[in-house]
């Protein structure tokens, strides 16, 4: 039995096929309509979502699936006093698979140690979100046509951000990468993740200030600075506003740059970006519901 807790349980050559398959099904969604009868997808959310949620929940019942599940944990029994262990247990007599969301690092592989039935995290506290990144990687492969050979720059909460940490991973497995880093003192990039990059033979710069590389970049990945995260409120108002994209910035960015974000977005990207042919976080948002429907095929081993 398989579990996706982190982008590397899947290989290079698996979020490949991945890929394929995603865009297979956008060329012919009728082909799949029907995989994944009499299958029912549980989606238990103990931290608050829209997108991974629901998109999970569409790529479900597009696949001719059902899904069960609850949305906050004050509406299960983890408001009793339940353990995440007894809530899988349970779940797993209900479901044929579940993806789960949790704000403690870790939840979702705890679970997956008693699980009956394949785990997908969808996002633990600052740590993974692993089908954020296969998001990702698709709207990259489709948007720049390659892997390979791209200047990325990270935007934000650079701290806490667990799709920043989950894309970094992912993306040592390709050639000629290089993120510029960008975020002020407070939210950099944690040190195990640096490590990490460096040992992978990945470039890395760091600066504070977004316009400096913006000429460089190929893809320009923003990020919200997260209050959830925040242990002081004065800390949070100090820095979430730092950064602002907006039509001036964007100025001297390359004519095909790619800009995305896993949203929800705040602040930090200025509504008048919108309808800049560069901005593809809301193509990003319809991308993730074909990738998590090739992924609920591959975790379910259904051709
Ligand atoms: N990108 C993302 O994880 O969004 P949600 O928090 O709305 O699921």
């Amino acid at each position: 039995m398989r579990n996706l807790i982190d982008i590397k349980d899947l290989s290079k050559t698996e979020i490949e096929e991945l890929i394929k398959v995603a865009k297979d099904i956008m060329q012919r969604p009728e082909k799949y309509s029907e995989k994944c009868k009499h299958k029912k997808l549980a989606t238990l959310f103990f931290e608050p979502s829209t997108r991974t949620r629901l998109s999970f929940e569409a790529a479900m019942i597009e696949l001719g699936g059902n899904v069960i599940g609850f949305s906050s944990a004050s509406s299960s029994s983890t408001s009793k006093g339940e353990s995440v262990s007894d809530t899988i247990r349970t779940v797993g007599c209900y479901s044929d698979i579940i993806a789960m969301r949790h704000p403690k690092e870790g939840a979702p592989l705890v679970a997956s140690n008693k699980s009956t039935v394949p785990i997908i995290n969808a996002g633990d506290g600052g740590h993974n979100h692993p089908t954020q990144t296969l998001t990702d990687l698709l709207t990259i492969s489709c948007e720049k046509k390659r892997l390979d050979n791209l200047t990325i720059g990270l935007c934000g909460d650079l701290k806490f951000g667990r799709t920043v940490h989950s894309l970094i991973n992912a993306m040592e497995r390709y050639k000629n990468i290089k993120f510029v880093l960008i975020s002020p003192e407070e939210l950099k990039t944690p040190e195990y993740v640096k490590i990490k990059m460096e040992e992978g033979g990945i470039k890395y710069i760091e600066t504070n200030d977004i316009e400096k590389y913006i000429d460089e970049l190929d893809i320009l990945y923003m990020t919200r600075v997260q209050r959830e995260r925040f242990f002081n409120e004065e800390d949070y108002l100090r820095l979430k506003d730092y950064y602002i994209l907006n039509k001036d910035k964007l100025e001297k960015a390359k004519d095909d740059l790619c800009i995305m974000h896993p949203l929800p977005r705040v602040n930090e990207i200025s509504t008048e970006v919108d309808d800049d042919p560069r901005a593809c976080y809301f193509k990003q948002v319809a991308y993730g519901k074909y990738i998590r429907m090739a992924l609920i095929l591959k975790m379910l081993d259904i051709k």
